[in-house]
């Protein structure tokens, strides 16, 4: 018997992983972060204290946030050699690939820091991962354009020492715009953590097997790129890109996809949870008129992300289906009024989900119920059989 599901058969998995990091409400559009609501902690938080909250709990004292930025900025700067990994690389290598591949070769440098059974060594793990994947992000980045890489400039904050990795060029001065910092601060807010997406849940199945912090996180990112997961900022940008340019009307192509057309999918729409609008589109939605206004862009591509969303939100075949907007439809446009290029904006999208990655891990790490990770299977194959006689 083939196309029964588990359902059909009165299986119902209730051993649903246990968390106290994030909670969301599909129907209600609700998420928090340890019980705050990502629209506060959106507009009055930073990434570094978010990151603390997710990871620890609690938010930080003064204290304990000036001490964690400033061990992180301590732990900016890689091992010389492993600059050396990018070169053996093609300059257009996917930016997803090489930090995933960077971050397993991070490992290689810290094999006693890699034991997951030494609480010390999750400690500076952590710290090592949270300063170091960005400065691996901005590599990527750099070795796509061809460019010198930088070193961190440690008199900076987080974000800005981010932005100056990306942007600034050893041949002049880089100056920090605060309206970029500010934004790409609350980006990587918005994408901290999601509780049991794809990628989280691949960083908790890799970590259940006993395998360190790097390979688990390398695992998650992989998880990630898929277009139907993190990977769908960089292809709306690549939807909106092709309505734009093979001068079909959005009506046309909204036709296409409710017509299931070479399997279209209107990208950064619906959500395995959120069966109403998520709340981090709207948040990003009302960031990208900020921040193309103050930085005096306007793109057709976030007009053309509008008509798009205001079309489907009317129609009935998005509205039976409860289908959204999701994080992933507006964040692309202002990560290209940033001037990151589409390739690197899932690469963005990962150091947002890094803490929350890192949260999950050293959870499920210090669980003394953790059992190796098994998912259940029904089996809907042949029965016993015997080979033919030979
Ligand atoms: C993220 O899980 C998380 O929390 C993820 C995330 C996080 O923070 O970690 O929120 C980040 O991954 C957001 C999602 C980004 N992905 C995309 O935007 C890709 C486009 N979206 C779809 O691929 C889809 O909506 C999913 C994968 C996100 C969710 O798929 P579901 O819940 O399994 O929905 P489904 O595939 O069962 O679809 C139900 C119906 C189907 O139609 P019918 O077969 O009933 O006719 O809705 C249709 C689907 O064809 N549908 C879409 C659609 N999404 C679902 N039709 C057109 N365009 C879409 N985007």
């Amino acid at each position: 018997q083939t196309g029964y599901t588990a359902l059909d058969y009165g299986f119902v998995n209730t051993a649903a992983t246990k968390s106290k990091i994030t909670y969301i409400d599909g129907e209600q559009g609700i998420l928090r972060y340890r019980g705050y609501p990502i629209e506060q902690l959106a507009s009055s938080s930073t990434y570094l204290e978010v990151s603390w909250l997710l990871i620890y709990g609690e938010l930080p004292t003064a204290d304990q946030l000036a001490e964690f930025d400033e061990k992180i900025r301590r732990h900016t700067l890689l091992h010389e050699d492993l600059k050396r990994f990018f070169s053996a690389l093609p300059h257009t290598a996917h930016p997803m690939s090489v930090i995933s591949s960077a971050l397993s070769a991070l490992s290689t440098f810290y094999e006693n820091g890699a034991n997951p059974n030494d609480p010390e060594q999750v400690e500076l793990t952590t710290i090592r991962l949270l300063a170091k994947l960005p400065i691996i992000a901005a590599y990527a980045h750099k070795k796509s354009l061809g460019q010198a890489f930088l070193y961190p400039d440690n008199s900076l904050n987080f974000v800005d020492n981010f932005l100056k990795l990306n942007f600034g060029t050893m041949a002049e001065p880089y100056e920090i715009d605060p309206v970029l910092s500010k934004a790409l601060d609350r980006l990587l807010i918005l994408h901290a953590d999601h509780e049991q997406n794809a990628s989280t849940s691949t960083v908790r199945l890799v970590g259940s097997t006993g395998a360190n912090l790097y390979a688990s996180i390398s695992a998650g990112i992989n998880a990630l790129s898929g277009p139907l997961h993190g990977g769908a900022n960089e292809a709306v940008l690549q939807m909106l890109g092709q309505i734009r340019d093979s001068g079909e009307s959005v009506q046309r192509f909204v036709e296409r996809v409710k017509n299931k057309e070479d399997g279209v999918k209107l990208m950064g729409f619906g959500h395995r949870v959120y069966k109403n609008y998520d709340p981090r589109a709207k948040i990003v939605k009302e960031s990208a008129d900020e921040v193309l206004q103050a930085l005096g862009i306007s793109d057709p591509l976030l007009d053309l992300a509008k008509e798009l969303e205001q079309i489907a939100l009317e129609d009935d075949y998005f509205k039976e289906r409860k289908l959204y907007p999701n994080v992933d439809f507006y964040t692309g446009v202002i990560y290209k009024a940033m001037g990151f290029p589409t390739r690197m904006f899932t690469v963005l999208f990962a150091i947002g989900r890094l803490p929350g990655w890192v949260a999950h891990w050293r959870e499920m790490n210090t669980d003394p119920q953790t059992k190796i990770g098994r998912p259940q299977q029904l089996y809907i194959g042949s029965g016993a059989r015997d080979l033919p006689q030979r």
